[in-house]
């Protein structure tokens, strides 16, 4: 009986999904019927003003002929509900079809309620996390009638220099395309069309993040392997997830830049993964061709961005102006640009704009409400990764009376939302001091001295009067970091230490003697080996978010517990850089190093032995990828294995027993990696196929799974194929990219 009703249910549940998806193609078919429709009404005119993509302008005359006369598909940067109305009815009423607009912003990491930034959400290892975050930033953009939103951003970067690195989700590829899809499905929802959703654009395509010396713009020159291995899959994955959307990127790849690629643009994102969303330059950068050197003139820019399958030109005018001429010329056939019409209609059907063009005007916006807030405060609590706590400093216990709050981040609310964040208000940021304040103020004391005001302050008077709130305090709490400032778009550096004098303030705090615990809240990963050498405990936040503070207030009292953990190796220095754990072995890998100062004078060339490491920094990273700490301990069985071999369709579990070993309830990332022993070409130590994130009670045990098929052992070859070699491969689950021991199996 029960297996005849499961059999029911199994039934009805298939036809209902046969019926759904019976019933999205049609809605889909429906579509391209109506964008026939449509394009055989289109001026060629009209058709390339649906390709320009301008900044909102208000209600300007510029901007209203524009709209009348279909010489624009979208606007950015139009946040005022009532004048989005207003251009959309222009377009929808005035203009000679009737198609509405669509509305862009930035929306990275929130809109008003401000998440951590990304590199920190991605240090949450919780998708769930960021997916909420995305979502929480689309209820309250929608709000005002933005409907498409240019993030996530999912370039990879190995480069902490590189000022988006904030804006990224670290170093690895598949960390990134699993956290860029989380954020893809919280931005658009379950349905593209329902008001409260927003597209996304995965953004940018593709290899921004190898910017040569971590320089913005900077030129790129990436093999296909190398490509296709580390910058690509995020994007497949993106397209997969259902991002409408992509963005083109600033740099040139080995001397074509994006927003010119045809291989990129055409072969790779339309041909081999199918995707038919909307393809939108960046800012200028059609136009920017120019300085690449690879257009004489904004004409042959528009040239080459549209036989690129650039759909929509992002103000750099160069369709708009040019793209007309260059149809009766015969350089641009007029089929690109229906192929390209038809995408950005697509999109705009998709969103349901031609049935529900308008914003809802409403009296209260549904900003900042309690319940996101909370979400806000769970992924900083849950971003913030733990490097160092000696003898169990934190958390602070019962016995401390008084604490310090001091550094330049400990009240700074225009710093701790981080970059990208031009609609957050900072009055409603809640700093460390002021969450500390609230919640500890009446049972503790708390000596408030910034010290240095800003980051890169060097004021010594500043520094005098912190170390004396230090001398009266149990504890210092040091909040240091970066301002929001230095990192983000265009905002690299060369050294990437704490700037100004906190490295000062952090020793002359030292020298009074008390516990410091160390919090650094900044845009990358800082090279902070000395600082945490002197500090006795060091939680880097990242830029938190709205929520900063009251996360960290938690953290540091113990009433929750970290389990972020590091999306991007930390140098010890920049001369490091590039430094990530999926490097080669290669044919001498670092080992006995003598360090610059150990060598003897008058030492011979070959007593120092010829293994690969820097005589002034060594082999190692300052911590390596994966890494963070707990208040409490975990214990990572053997693992063990279902079979000793894998074979072509089958699949392999890989399992291990983690035990909560110490004191207290808390999350542990929990992360594969594999090894290809021996195969035709080089492969990285280790590479990432797979984390969860679990909850252990103290004292408890789980058994974390994880299967492995013949695609996760695959690696691009030099054929452009993606296969599986035969042979010895190592597994290890282990709580960071350096630990633990691993099991071996064959694939045959
Ligand atoms: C330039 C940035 O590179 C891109 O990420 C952003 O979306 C656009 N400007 C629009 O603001």
């Amino acid at each position: 009986m029960l297996m005849i009703r499961r059999k029911i249910v199994f039934i009805a549940l298939t036809v209902s999904v046969m019926f759904a998806c019976g019933g999205r193609q049609k809605a889909e078919n429906d579509i391209e019927v109506k964008i026939d429709g449509l394009l055989s009404n289109m001026t060629l005119q009209e058709k390339i003003g649906q390709m320009n993509q301008l900044t909102g302008l208000g209600l300007s005359a510029d901007m209203i002929h524009n709209v009348k006369n279909g010489r624009v598909g979208s606007i950015l940067n139009e946040l005022d509900p009532k004048t989005i109305n207003e251009l959309q009815r222009i377009a929808v009423e005035e203009s000679r079809l009737g198609i509405p607009l669509i509305f862009a912003r930035d929306v990275i990491h929130g809109f008003k309620t401000i998440f951590p930034i990304p590199l920190g959400q991605a240090a949450t290892w919780n998708p769930q996390i960021v997916e909420n975050g995305a979502r929480v930033a689309a209820t309250e953009a929608t709000a005002v009638g933005i409907r498409w939103t240019f993030a996530p951003m999912i370039d990879v970067t190995r480069d902490p220099r590189w000022g988006r690195i904030a804006e990224s989700c670290g170093e690895d590829p598949y960390l990134t395309a699993v956290m860029g899809a989380a954020m893809i499905k919280g931005f658009q929802g379950n349905d593209l069309a329902d008001p409260g959703s927003m597209a996304a654009c995965a953004k940018h395509f593709a290899g921004y993040g190898a910017s040569e010396s971590g320089k913005d713009y900077n030129t790129t020159w990436i093999p296909e392997l190398q490509l296709r291995e580390v910058y690509l899959p995020s994007f497949e994955k993106a397209v997969e997830a259902g991002a409408a959307t992509f963005m083109c990127s600033f740099n040139d790849i080995n001397g074509v830049p994006s927003s010119g690629n045809a291989y990129l643009n055409k072969t790779i994102l339309r041909d081999e993964w199918h995707f038919d969303g909307v393809l939108v330059s960046d800012w200028g950068s059609i136009e920017q061709m120019i300085s690449h050197g690879v257009a004489a003139d904004l004409k042959q820019a528009a040239d080459l961005a549209a036989n690129a399958a650039v759909d929509m030109d992002m103000m750099g005018f160069a369709y708009i102006n040019h793209l007309e001429a260059l149809v009766q010329e015969g350089n641009v056939s007029e089929s690109a640009i229906d192929r390209a019409v038809r995408d950005i209609l697509r999109l705009k059907f998709r969103l349901g704009l031609f049935d529900n063009p308008y914003v809802e005007i409403r009296e209260e916006m549904p900003f900042y409400t309690a319940e996101a807030l909370a979400k806000a405060k769970q992924a900083a609590v849950e971003s913030a990764v733990l490097l160092k706590n000696k003898d169990g400093l934190l958390p602070l216990g019962e016995g401390i009376k008084s604490v310090a709050v001091v550094g330049p981040l400990s009240d700074a609310p225009g710093d701790q939302v981080g970059t990208w964040c031009f609609d957050a208000e900072f009055e409603h940021s809640v700093t460390p001091l002021t969450a500390i304040r609230d919640a500890y103020g009446e049972n503790i004391g708390i000596n408030a001295e910034q010290g240095l005001t800003y980051s890169r302050d060097k004021n010594e008077l500043g520094i005098e009067k912190a170390v004396t709130a230090a001398r009266k305090s149990d504890v210092v709490l040091f909040f240091a970091g970066e301002e929001a400032v230095l990192s983000g778009e265009a905002r690299c550096r060369a050294d990437i230490r704490l700037p100004g004098a906190q490295t000062e303030m952090l020793k002359a705090l030292k020298k009074t003697g008390k516990p410091i615990v160390l919090v650094i809240m900044s845009g990358r990963p800082l090279a902070i080996g000395e600082e945490t050498e002197d500090a006795d405990a060091v939680l880097l936040a990242f830029h938190g978010g709205t929520m900063a503070g009251p996360a960290l207030a938690d953290l540091i009292f113990g009433k929750a517990v970290p389990s972020g953990k590091l999306p991007v190796t930390i140098p010890k220095m920049a001369g490091q850089i590039p430094v990530y754990y999926a490097h080669k072995n290669t044919g001498r890998p670092g080992r006995n190093v003598s360090l610059i100062d150990d060598i003897p004078v008058g030492a011979a060339q070959t007593s120092l032995g010829f293994t690969g490491y820097h005589l002034d920094a060594g082999n190692d990273p300052l911590f390596p990828f994966g890494y963070g700490l707990s208040y409490t301990d975990f214990d990572y069985s053997e693992v063990r294995l279902s079979q000793n071999a894998l074979s072509t369709g089958q699949t392999l579990t890989v399992e291990c027993t983690v035990t909560n070993t110490g004191k207290y309830d808390a999350d542990e990332a929990v992360q594969l990696y594999i090894r290809d022993r021996v195969a035709s070409l080089a492969r990285p130590v280790r590479e990432l196929k797979g984390f969860q994130k679990i909850y252990l009670k103290a004292g408890e045990s789980q058994t974390v799974t994880f299967t492995l098929t013949e695609d996760d052992l695959a690696y691009w070859h030099a054929d452009m194929v993606k296969r599986a070699e035969r042979g010895e491969f190592q597994v290890w689950i282990s709580t960071d990219s350096q630990s633990g021991t691993p099991a071996t199996f064959v694939y045959n």
